[in-house]
């Protein structure tokens, strides 16, 4: 039985060949079904060998179990991904030359997570060509990382410079965050399926730029990445009441990091193509620090880098960080009012 065969057919198809699950186990099997995080081919392993009849002896009816099954359209193509499909080659040099002190920020991410997360498990949510994971291996820890990225040129890199002997540590998961979609690859209509994630699978969730490019929420993703992880980490380009203020720092960022490596009609054409789009699905940065102190115990800010800021929040004290680098807290790429944010 193909799983995608099987969310696209009708309830009624779907009651005729018999699909519902059943026997004692019969809702913990569905859930399990609900919750995989695997490849797809897995479930599709899954269903057959799963008993499959046709009466429905647990709890759910017919309609609950269909909610309850991912949809594959209630979410558009993400705007930005044929730019990142595009880029995918150059993307870790290109938001290095793009965000100042963003390698420094992964530098202490990297360090972060070697201290407080050893031997754990990892998700990092839009995670690109997985370049985090990279670090964190390179660096000395040791455990399991999955890079959750939909764009199939990221995973194309991520296969091409990620080792063979550090792979049974990495793995890219190609799936899309909150949502499928259809994309094209090759000349080819191919599926990115919505990733399900199983609560509490990973220890960590990591979302570093990865918001600002699909959606305008933020608290029914936070709670997302809380249920599937516990403790998170975000990083996210924010915009303020004060459009003087996020202006200036747009200025700094531009004369005093990206005119290094780009020109005037690059950053313009950039400004154009990627960052007036984003604009709307930027969320302002105190409603954004409310949501998350409404979610966790401790929320601690580890950098603030013009309109970029990052936080990492957990209810577990044993994770907090012992060292917070305050070259990210406070730096000439950020304007004197922002540095008031929370
Ligand atoms: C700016 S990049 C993220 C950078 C990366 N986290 C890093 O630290 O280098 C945004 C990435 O999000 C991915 N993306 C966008 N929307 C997504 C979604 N809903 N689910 C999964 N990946 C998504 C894109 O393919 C792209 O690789």
């Amino acid at each position: 039985m193909n799983f995608l065969k099987f969310r696209t057919m009708t309830k009624e198809q779907i009651l005729t060949a018999g699909t519902i699950l059943s026997g004692d186990n019969a809702e913990e099997q569905l859930q399990k079904l609900l919750e995989f995080s695997g490849d797809r081919e897995e479930i599709i392993d899954y269903i057959d060998g799963v008993n499959v009849i046709q009466s429905l002896q647990f709890s759910l009816t017919v309609n609950e179990f269909f909610d309850m099954l991912p949809d594959d359209n209630k979410m558009d193509k993400p705007f930005n991904q044929d730019f990142f499909n595009d880029i995918a080659v150059e993307f870790d040099t290109h938001v290095k030359q793009s965000i100042p002190l963003f390698g420094q920020f992964q530098s202490y991410v990297s360090s972060f997570i070697a201290d407080k997360f050893q031997g754990k498990s990892i998700l990092d949510i839009c995670g690109s060509t997985g370049e985090l994971g990279r670090q964190l291996i390179f660096g000395g820890w040791r455990g399991h990382y999955d890079c959750l990225d939909g764009s199939p040129e990221m995973r194309d890199v991520f296969n091409s410079v990620t080792p063979q002997n550090v792979r049974e540590h990495l793995n890219f998961i190609m799936a899309g965050f909150s949502g499928g979609w259809k994309e094209e690859y090759k000349g080819e209509e191919i599926h990115i399926p919505e990733y399900i994630g199983v609560n509490n699978n990973h220890s960590l969730a990591v979302e570093v730029l990865g918001f600002q490019f699909f959606t305008k929420e933020r608290l029914e993703h936070i709670k997302e990445m809380k249920r599937l992880a516990g403790n998170c980490l975000f990083f996210q380009k924010f915009s303020t009441q004060d459009d003087s203020q996020w202006q200036e720092n747009e200025d700094l960022k531009n004369t005093l990091h990206k005119s290094l490596f780009f020109s005037e009609q690059e950053i313009k054409e950039k400004k154009e193509v990627v960052l007036d789009n984003m604009r709307d699905y930027l969320y302002n940065q105190n409603d954004f620090t409310s949501h998350l102190e409404s979610e966790f115990k401790y929320v601690i800010k580890l950098a603030q880098i013009g309109n970029f800021a990052g936080y990492y929040c957990t209810n577990d004290v044993s994770t907090l960080p012992d060292y917070v680098n305050p070259y990210l807290l406070d730096n000439q790429f950020t304007s004197t009012e922002t540095k008031k944010r929370k």
